[in-house]
Formats: structure tokens, sequence, C-alpha cells
């Protein structure tokens, strides 16, 4: 079985907002909305930017640097020049604190 990592307080990611947390060497954003928390890997799949300095509008998050887009729920491309998918991970809340299986 994966083991869950945990990763970050639930109320260390704001609000219809996206924070990023360095974990074992990864980059993570966490996406809190409608009082749901989702992750995703935090560097775009298209360059060098950082999703967690992008801005989230619903389940989209987009990218600072070009403005490509994912759904945060699973990662998906949703527009271009994303040409690859972000991995996401599940979540687990669990006393207050967000758990992620990485894998
Ligand atoms: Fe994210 Fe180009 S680096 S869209």
């Amino acid at each position: 079985d994966t083991p869950w990592t945990d990763v970050a307080g639930e109320d260390e990611v704001p609000a219809e907002d996206v924070a990023g947390f360095q974990v074992e060497g990864r980059d993570l954003a966490l996406y809190k909305v409608d009082g749901s928390i989702f992750a995703t890997d935090n560097t775009c799949t298209h360059g060098h930017a950082r999703l967690c300095d992008g801005f989230l509008d619903g389940y989209e998050i987009e990218c600072p640097l070009h403005q490509g887009k994912f759904d945060v729920r699973d990662g998906r491309g949703t527009c271009a020049p994303i040409t690859a998918d972000l991995r996401s991970y599940p979540v687990r809340i669990e006393g207050g604190r967000v758990f992620l299986q990485l894998g």
C-alpha cells in the first residue's frame, strides 16, 4: 500500500486559493475549493513556473508564466500551451491535517 504523508495543516491552505509546500524533496501545490482540498505537483509541465504563484479560478489553476491551465481535481491540462498533464495526488483529511499518497 502507498503510505499517506502528512503535508500540511488543513488551515494552512487558503480558501479558494493555492499554496505551495515542500515535502520530502517534492514541490507540491495544495488548493482549497468549496472546502475540499486537492493536490498536484507545483511545477508547471510547460516550463519553470510554480503554480502556487498562479491564479486559481474555481477548479482551474492558471500558470503565471504563459497562462496555461490545469484542472486541480485531476491535473488535466485544459488549454494551450499545455501538452502534458500535471500529476495529481489522492488527498485524505484527518485531525485537521492534509495527507497525500505521494507514491
Ligand atoms: Fe506554465 Fe508555460 S510555464 S504555461
